[in-house]
């Protein structure tokens, strides 16, 4: 893929050894994918960046003399209504870290020699807490970034949208630019709304945000536990369900809420990514296959019926053979009720696009592939060992077929029975008799109970 051409200036300077003009070649380049091209004029720069030297005092104070200078810089382009952002590098950074924003608060970060790699990130998080958003160097519609639409047209579930952005900025991945920094609604508008959606019948919702155990209450300061509990009161509504997790924000009490909350499915998608540290390293993502699995046993003991569904990317750069297998090995080792597999895409603007190593298309392909047969094979068990139990199952709308009711189970499977129309919104037990990748089928196991009575409007 080529680069964008460059739409925003960088100016560096570099200060002292060979060393900080190696490190501001390789920032350079961790900024091209972000669209920053090189300039010579400071004055013209939308990012300044002094790659310090701290060998001598004088030396310190020379960047502090400079950056006097470059703040007038800084005010003349504002005036002008552009913007300028100004970042300081290097072995001055590292020793007087975030001093140097008291002494020049025009600074807008500090960025020590070990962490190049993350000034993609930091910029964001610059531009972020100026108020501006990075979104326009990136297409508005990804694939990736989109929530699931608000309303299922049946009635009987919904999509209530919880929380917005991430905080996490994986590498290979834009919703961080794009969709800004993690916020979530006030608890007591969800609530409404979800005893709204009660009363016209919904009863299941699943709570969506990009990161949505991340939520918390902008109000009382309650979490998704919390949250969970208070939906679980509302009369008729049955089914929680929510989506997407990061495993870092899987707390202790939302797990326990596992345990407790019959209303909470026992069905989670928490991605996982990979199953090489390595590459979990490279992708930034705060978490190593042991403290995942640490985590899948935490919930498992909470829930042991709970179900796993995850992410999975291959072909992340520098991902070799024996990274793709413990990917493999991971999968196996998880047992997955269903998951998710992408093929990596670059794109441009994050930091994952300038790393070496991008693997080629047919590796990835075949990778995909791979995956792809043991997810489908897992999936293929996981429904098969739900034949000849009983589940609770919520009729959803009509089949194809004369007299068919189509709902899904708590495993969030699709089941079809011969049932009667009346039981659309109602939760019904269902002997499951067979099984196949996408579905299950059964005979209704008995009367079911009538829904609770409504709540007036
Ligand atoms: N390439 C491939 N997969 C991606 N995802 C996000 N960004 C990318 C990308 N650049 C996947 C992740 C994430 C899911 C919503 O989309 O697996 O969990
Ligand atoms: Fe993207 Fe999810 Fe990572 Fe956030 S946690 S950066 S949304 S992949």
């Amino acid at each position: 893929m080529s680069r964008p051409a460059p739409e925003k200036r960088l100016f560096i300077k570099t200060y002292g050894c060979q060393m900080n003009v190696y490190d501001s070649e390789r920032m350079a380049d961790v900024l091209a994918p972000l669209g920053y091209g090189m300039t010579d004029t400071p004055e013209d720069a939308d990012l300044v960046v002094l790659n310090t030297c701290h060998i001598r005092e004088k030396a310190t104070e020379k960047v502090y003399s400079e950056l006097g200078q470059i703040r007038l810089m800084k005010l003349a382009r504002q005036e002008a209504g552009a913007g300028m952002t100004i970042a300081v590098a290097g072995c001055v950074a590292q020793a007087e870290g975030e001093e140097i924003m008291r002494r020049q608060p025009a600074v807008d970060l500090v960025v020590g020699p070990q962490a190049y790699h993350q000034m993609p990130e930091l910029i964001a998080r610059a531009h972020r807490a100026r108020g501006e958003r990075l979104s326009a160097d990136f297409a508005a519609e990804d694939k990736f970034d989109a929530l699931p639409a608000e309303r299922n047209p049946t009635g009987v579930t919904a999509f209530l949208t919880v929380q917005e952005g991430c905080d996490k900025f994986c590498t290979f991945c834009v919703v961080p630019y794009t969709r800004g920094a993690e916020w979530s609604r006030p608890a007591a508008a969800i609530l409404a709304e979800a005893q709204s959606l009660a009363r016209q019948g919904v009863r299941e919702v699943t709570l969506l945000g990009q990161n949505v155990n991340a939520y918390r209450d902008p109000d009382a300061g309650g979490g998704l536990a919390a949250l969970a509990r208070a939906l679980a009161k509302i009369p008729g509504l049955d089914r929680i369900r929510y989506t997407t997790s990061h495993p870092r924000d899987m707390d202790d009490e939302l797990i326990a809420a596992h345990g407790e909350l019959e209303a909470l499915m026992p069905f989670l998608h928490l991605p996982v990514q990979s199953g090489s540290d390595r590459i979990l390293k490279a992708m930034n993502r705060g978490h190593t296959v042991e403290t995942y699995l640490r985590l899948i046993e935490k919930i498992r003991a909470a829930r042991p019926d709970i179900a796993i569904s995850s992410d999975y990317i291959v072909g992340f750069p520098g991902e070799r053979e024996a990274d793709f297998e413990a990917t493999l090995a991971l999968v196996r080792q998880m047992g997955h009720a269903s998951a998710f597999s992408f093929k990596y895409s670059r794109r441009p603007g994050t930091p994952a696009s300038a790393l070496p190593g991008q693997v080629p298309e047919e590796v990835m392909a075949e990778r995909l592939a791979r995956l792809q047969a043991l997810l489908d094979e897992q999936q293929v068990a996981f429904n098969a060992a739900q034949v000849g139990r009983t589940l609770p199952v919520l009729f959803e709308r009509k089949g194809r077929h004369e007299g068919q009711l189509v709902g899904r189970s708590p495993y969030l499977q699709g089941v079809h029975a011969i049932a009667d129309a009346s039981l659309i919104g109602q939760i019904a037990r269902v002997r499951i008799d067979g099984a196949s990748k996408n579905s299950l089928s059964g005979v209704m196991a008995e009367k079911p109970q009538p829904a609770p009575a409504l709540e007036p409007l």
